[in-house]
């Protein structure tokens, strides 16, 4: 006799559906990225991604701890700045708000891991990652600029530095300028894979950018897949720790590729487009927030992501707490 195969046997309660369930999320597990800006009691919410603030040093305290008791471990910092030039020089200033940020955050909350993002493109005029001569962006001065910007932050307490520029060879350079000062310690996540995608406007609008031209000389083509790898295997023997794609729900191709072509952990960047995705679709009465983020979370898990990069970081924890 014939038997019928019926996959709905596993699927008939919670329990079972629980026992078989192959993907799964934990707060440690989430990067929290803020927002770091001049000046005093500065809390500002991004207008349809609340989650995505930018906050002045003195209130990060009462954030970051409040992050940590929720179970994320670590949070990714960006400058904010008011006043930009063409060489981005605030990028390497002593005293600048991501230094202080980082100083902050290691007295309040040692035990946060404090990453910074490497890149120009929050202090440069004409909002590129680099040095940009000619309607260019020249590759090899760029580096030596984020060697000395990473070696900055890791001096300020920063324990990963994380690189998101898309210059050729900078995991290396930045790996070696990090040993020749004693930096063994220091993590590099590098965003390995980072695609000249159209979800970065929340974020560009946060920082104020007026990008001249585009970044596609140097962010990767949506298109391509196997270019990719060859990024991973560059950034896997330039040295970096780990390893990131960016963004996360429109190449989980990418991240599941990663997941099977490195040993290393795999990041990927929930980036602030796909967030406002979530907050303007919900807004508008398409589908339940809540459902609809964790949903998104397990998929760039189920795809292969050890670690998620999320404006949504400490909502997704909460929700995390409230389902345990
Ligand atoms: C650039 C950088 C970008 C993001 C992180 N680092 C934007 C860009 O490449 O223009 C985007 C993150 C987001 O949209 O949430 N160094």
């Amino acid at each position: 006799m014939e038997t019928l195969i019926r996959p709905r046997r596993l699927r008939q309660n919670p329990a079972i559906r629980e026992m078989i369930r192959e993907s799964s999320l934990k707060a440690s597990q989430l990067i929290f990225p803020l927002f770091i800006c001049e000046g005093k009691n500065k809390l500002i919410r991004h207008k349809q991604v609340p989650s995505l603030m930018t906050v002045s040093v003195d209130k990060l305290k009462n954030i970051v701890t409040e992050a940590y008791a929720v179970g994320v471990r670590s949070v990714v910092l960006f400058g904010v700045v008011d006043k930009k030039d063409s060489e981005g020089s605030k990028a390497l200033d002593k005293k600048g708000p991501v230094v202080r940020a980082i100083q902050e955050i290691r007295s309040v909350c040692p035990e946060m891991q404090v990453a910074t993002d490497i890149a120009l493109d929050p202090y440069t005029s004409h909002g590129h990652d680099g040095l940009y001569e000619g309607g260019e962006v020249i590759n090899d001065e760029t580096v030596q600029v984020l060697c000395e910007m990473a070696t900055l932050h890791a001096k300020a307490g920063a324990q990963i530095v994380s690189p998101s520029d898309m210059m050729d060879g900078r995991v290396a350079a930045i790996r070696q300028a990090l040993d020749q000062e004693g930096f063994l310690k220091t993590v590099i996540l590098s965003y390995t894979a980072k695609y000249a995608s159209a979800l970065y406007g929340p974020f560009r609008d946060t920082l104020n950018v007026s990008l001249q031209g585009d970044k596609k000389s140097y962010q990767m083509d949506p298109a391509n897949r196997r270019e990719a790898l060859r990024e991973l295997s560059l950034d896997l023997n330039e040295g970096a720790d780990m390893v990131m794609v960016k963004p996360a729900l429109w190449y989980l191709d990418v991240i599941a590729d990663f997941k099977a072509s490195s040993d290393v952990p795999v990041a990927a960047y929930f980036v602030s487009g796909e967030a406002a995705l979530i907050e303007v679709g919900a807004k508008a009465g398409l589908f339940e927030k809540e459902r609809a983020l964790m949903e998104s979370m397990l998929a760039i898990r189920r795809a292969g992501a050890d670690l998620i990069l999320s404006y949504h970081a400490v909502e997704v924890a909460k929700i995390l707490q409230k389902s345990n």
